[in-house]
C-alpha cells in the first residue's frame, strides 16, 4: 500500500483534534457520577495526580511511537521492537477502542436524543422529578436506544470518511471552541444556586476514609480514559504529526484541557444536585437527570437546553472520531483496505456490539445479565475497559518505551520539535519505574493478588 501518510493542517488543529478526543462525554457525563458514586473529593484529588504523574507521561509516550514511526498501534509496536508479540498492545488497543465506540455511542446517542427532547420543550408543565425522571424513561427504551445509536454511529462515518485534515482537523476547530464558551457560560448559572457551598465542599473535601483499591484503580482508569490514553488513539494521532511539533507542550495543554473540563463539569453539575435534593449516585443518568432542572429554572429553557445538548453530542463527536479513527487506520494498514471499506467495516462492528449495550435498560436482550453479572451489560463494558484493558496497556506501553525500545529512539523523538529539553530526565524516570510499577500495583491489588 503506497499511499502518503496524512498530516495534519496546523498546530492548533491537531491540539484542538487531540483535546477534542479528550476531552468529551467522559469529562462531561462520565466523571461527574463516577465521582459522585466514589464519594467526591478523594477520588477527584487521586483523579488529578494520576492524571498528570501517570496519564500525561503515558499520553507522551504515545505520541513518541506514533510519530517516530507514522504507523497505527498495532505495525508501530512491532516495528518499533523488531519483535511480532509486542503488537498484543496494538490489537488489546484496537479491541479496547471497538468496545468503547460502542457503548460511548449509546450515551452520544443519549445525547442526541436530549437534543430533539429540548426542542420539543420537554421540561414544560413538568416537576424536577418528572424531568429527571425522563432519563429512567429513555434509559428502558430499546427502540429509541437503538435508533440513535445507529443515527450518531452513521455521523461518525460522515466525518471519518472524510478523513484526518478535512475532517477530524476541520470539525475540531469549530466544535472545540464554542463548548468551551457554552460551559462556562452555564457555570455562571450553577454558581448562583444555593447547593453551591455543599457542592464545592463534596468536589474539593477528600475524605480519606472513603478510599478503596477499587477506588483507587477507578481513579486511574478515569485519568486513562478521559486523556483517551493507553488505547492506541493518542498514538493514531501522533503519527499524524511532523517531527518539528513540540511534544510534551501539546501534552500538557491537553492534559489542562482536559482536567479543566472534567472540573467545570462537576462544579456546574454537583450544585443542582445539592440544590433539588438529588443524590450524588444517582449513576449514568446523573448529566441527563440534572442538567434538564437547571434549565428549566432558566429564562430561554428551549435555546439553553438545546445548545447545551448540541455541545453534548459535539464533544461526543470529537472523542468517537478519533476511536473510529483508531480502528479504521489500524484496519488500512493491516488488511490494506482503502478508508471507506474500513469505515464502513468498523461502524457495523460498532454497531453490533453495541445493540446490548442500547438494550440494557430494556432487558430485551441479556435479561439476566444484571443478576449474574452484578452490573447490565452497558456498564460492564464500561467497567473492563476501563479498570482492566486500560490499566493493562497503560502498563505494556510503559514498559514498551521504559525498557523494550532503543533509548536512544525515545530521546531523540522526545526532544525533536521541543524547548522542554530538562523534561526528558523526569518523564523518562516516570514511564521506565514509576508509571509501570505503581499502576502494576494497583491492578494486581484490585485483582487481590497482592495487599497493600
Ligand atoms: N476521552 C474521551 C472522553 O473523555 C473518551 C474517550 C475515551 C475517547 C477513549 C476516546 C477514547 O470523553
Amino acid at each position: 500500500m503506497a499511499q502518503r501518510r496524512e498530516h495534519w493542517g496546523s498546530r492548533l488543529g491537531f491540539i484542538l483534534a487531540a483535546a477534542g478526543s479528550a476531552v468529551g462525554v467522559g469529562s462531561l457525563w462520565r466523571f461527574p457520577y463516577i465521582a459522585g458514586q466514589n464519594g467526591g473529593g478523594a477520588f477527584i484529588i487521586l483523579y488529578l495526580i494520576f492524571t498528570f504523574t501517570l496519564g500525561l507521561p503515558v499520553f507522551i509516550a504515545e505520541l513518541i511511537i506514533g510519530r517516530k514511526t507514522q504507523k497505527s498501534a498495532i505495525l508501530a509496536y512491532t516495528e518499533l521492537s523488531h519483535k511480532s508479540q509486542w503488537k498484543f498492545i496494538g490489537w488489546l488497543n484496537f479491541l479496547s477502542c471497538l468496545i468503547i465506540l460502542s457503548f460511548y455511542s449509546v450515551v452520544s446517542g443519549w445525547g442526541v436524543s436530549y437534543t430533539l427532547m429540548s426542542l420539543t420543550g420537554f421540561t414544560e408543565g413538568r416537576t424536577p422529578d418528572q424531568i429527571s425522571g425522563t432519563f429512567d424513561i429513555l434509559y428502558r427504551s430499546a427502540d429509541i436506544n437503538l435508533l440513535w445509536l445507529g443515527v450518531f454511529l452513521l455521523i461518525n462515518v460522515g466525518v471519518v470518511y472524510a478523513g484526518v485534515k478535512k475532517g477530524i482537523e476541520h470539525w475540531s476547530k469549530i466544535l472545540m471552541p464554542a463548548l468551551f464558551v457554552m460551559l462556562l457560560g452555564l457555570l455562571g448559572f450553577s454558581l448562583t444556586l444555593d447547593g453551591l457551598p455543599k457542592a464545592l465542599h463534596f468536589i474539593f473535601y477528600p475524605d480519606w476514609a472513603k478510599v478503596t483499591p477499587s477506588m483507587i484503580l477507578s481513579a486511574l482508569g478515569m485519568a486513562f480514559f478521559t486523556l483517551s490514553v493507553a488505547l492506541g488513539i493518542i498514538l493514531t494521532y501522533g503519527s499524524y504529526m511532523r517531527s518539528k511539533e513540540d511534544v510534551p507542550k501539546t501534552a500538557l495543554t491537553v492534559a489542562c484541557m482536559t482536567v479543566f473540563v472534567s472540573i467545570l463539569a462537576s462544579v456546574m453539575i454537583f450544585p443542582i444536585v445539592f440544590t433539588f435534593g438529588y443524590t450524588p449516585e444517582a449513576g449514568p443518568g446523573l448529566v441527563f437527570k440534572t442538567m434538564p432542572v437547571l434549565f428549566a429554572k432558566l429564562p430561554g429553557t428551549l435555546i439553553l437546553s438545546t445548545i447545551f445538548f448540541v455541545l453534548f453530542v459535539f464533544t461526543a463527536l470529537t472523542s468517537s472520531i478519533s476511536l473510529m479513527e483508531m480502528l479504521v487506520s489500524n484496519l488500512m494498514e493491516n488488511f490494506g483496505l482503502n478508508r471507506k471499506r474500513a469505515v464502513g467495516l468498523t461502524a457495523v462492528g460498532a454497531f453490533i456490539l453495541g445493540v446490548p449495550s442500547a438494550l440494557a435498560g430494556s432487558g430485551l436482550l441479556f435479561g439476566k445479565w444484571q443478576t449474574i453479572y452484578g452490573r447490565d451489560f452497558f456498564e460492564t463494558m464500561d467497567f473492563i475497559t476501563s479498570n482492566w484493558f486500560m490499566p493493562i496497556a497503560g502498563f505494556l506501553t510503559t514498559v514498551f518505551v521504559g525498557w523494550v525500545i532503543d533509548k536512544q529512539i525515545v530521546k531523540s523523538e522526545f526532544l525533536s520539535g521541543t524547548k522542554w529539553m530538562c523534561w526528558y530526565r523526569p518523564w523518562f524516570f516516570m514511564v521506565k519505574y514509576v508509571a509501570p510499577i505503581v499502576v502494576a500495583a494497583i491492578i494486581l491489588q484490585q485483582a487481590g493478588i497482592i495487599k497493600i
